[in-house]
């Protein structure tokens, strides 16, 4: 990557000119990624920028206001979309990965194209970055934010898109979010997916399914925390196994913590942790959700497995 300096430099003036004095919308979902190319283009064309986030009902634990309060704070204009019930309405019946992935990103751009038309806005950022275009373009997975790449126009939803970062990897993008000042709960985040909790309910994606899904990932990674690794989660199961719970048989949940060290997304390798850690959080999982019977751990390197289950 050239410098960082000067990628932010030159990427400011592509921006400006490319949107002029209109106004553009930026896509955050919170992650690293989307978080910078908000500040970024932020910074090129200010207050011409609506920074707009989905509250699609998959985020984790205090994410939502997280997210706005940031923007907030940072002086962008932004606007938060409660898009909970058609979310939870498209995941109804899907059980198969890949035709959950697809209505997600169906859904998320079709709600682009509603607020565009609300604000008159003919272009939308996105944070994709070159790992999502990869594994997109490769067949591995449908990720949310990528379209133009594999032949579908952006225009079918009413607008055009803009993507800073599709040349960086996540290294190059938190050397962005620092050299831009972002602090360090942005600029050093754990990646957390666009299709969020979704990708970590294995089968149907429910209300319900996602709220134990929450809770674990909570637990998950709070007791992981000081482990520094890449991204630490827990993924609930379609399958059901039987347990005890207050001396009565349960045929209960499956919960699988996953733990892995990486650079960029693109390989990883499962984390060794101290069996007291997994102990603790097996314990803490079974204890404070009651459906919740059995708790594994997933020791598999990326390839051949992926980060996420989905
Ligand atoms: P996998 O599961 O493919 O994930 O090993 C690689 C990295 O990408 C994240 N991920 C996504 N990010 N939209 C995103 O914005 C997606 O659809 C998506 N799918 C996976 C994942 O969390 C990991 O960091």
């Amino acid at each position: 990557m050239v410098d960082t300096k000067e990628f932010i430099e030159t990427t400011m003036v592509e921006i400006k000119e490319i949107v002029g004095n209109d106004k553009v919308i930026s896509a955050c979902s919170g992650g690293v990624d989307s978080m910078t190319a908000t500040y970024l283009v932020h910074k090129a064309v200010g207050d011409n920028l609506i920074a707009v986030f989905i509250n699609d009902g998959l985020r984790r634990e205090g994410e939502p206001e997280f997210v706005v309060e940031n923007l907030r704070k940072w002086g962008i204009n932004t606007r938060s979309i409660d898009a909970k019930k058609e979310f939870f309405q498209i995941f109804k019946g899907k059980i198969d990965a890949e035709e959950k992935r697809k209505a997600f990103r169906d859904k998320f751009y079709k709600i682009f194209g509603k607020v565009a038309k609300e604000e008159n806005v003919k272009i939308i950022v996105q944070g994709t970055i070159k790992a999502d275009i990869l594994e997109t373009v490769q067949g591995i997975k449908s990720q949310h934010n990528v379209l133009e790449q594999i032949g579908i126009d952006p225009q079918t939803y009413g607008y055009s898109i803009i993507e800073p970062l599709k040349e960086l990897f996540k290294p190059g993008v938190r050397k962005v979010a620092r050299e831009l000042g972002l602090p360090k709960e942005i600029s050093e985040r754990m990646p957390f997916p666009g299709p969020a909790l979704s990708l970590r309910v294995l089968g149907e994606v429910t209300p319900e399914k996602i709220a134990i899904v929450r809770k674990a990932t909570q637990i998950v990674e709070k007791e992981t925390l000081s482990l520094g690794t890449f991204q630490n989660f827990a993924v609930l199961h379609n399958d059901k196994a039987t347990g005890i719970k207050n001396g009565k048989r349960v045929y209960g949940n499956i919960i699988t913590i996953r733990v892995v060290v990486s650079e960029d997304a693109v390989t990883a390798k499962a984390k060794e942790i101290p069996y007291e850690t997994l102990f603790k959080i097996a314990n803490r999982i079974t204890k404070e959700l009651p459906t919740v019977v059995r708790c594994l751990y997933d020791i598999t390197d990326k390839p051949p497995a992926t980060i996420e289950f989905e």
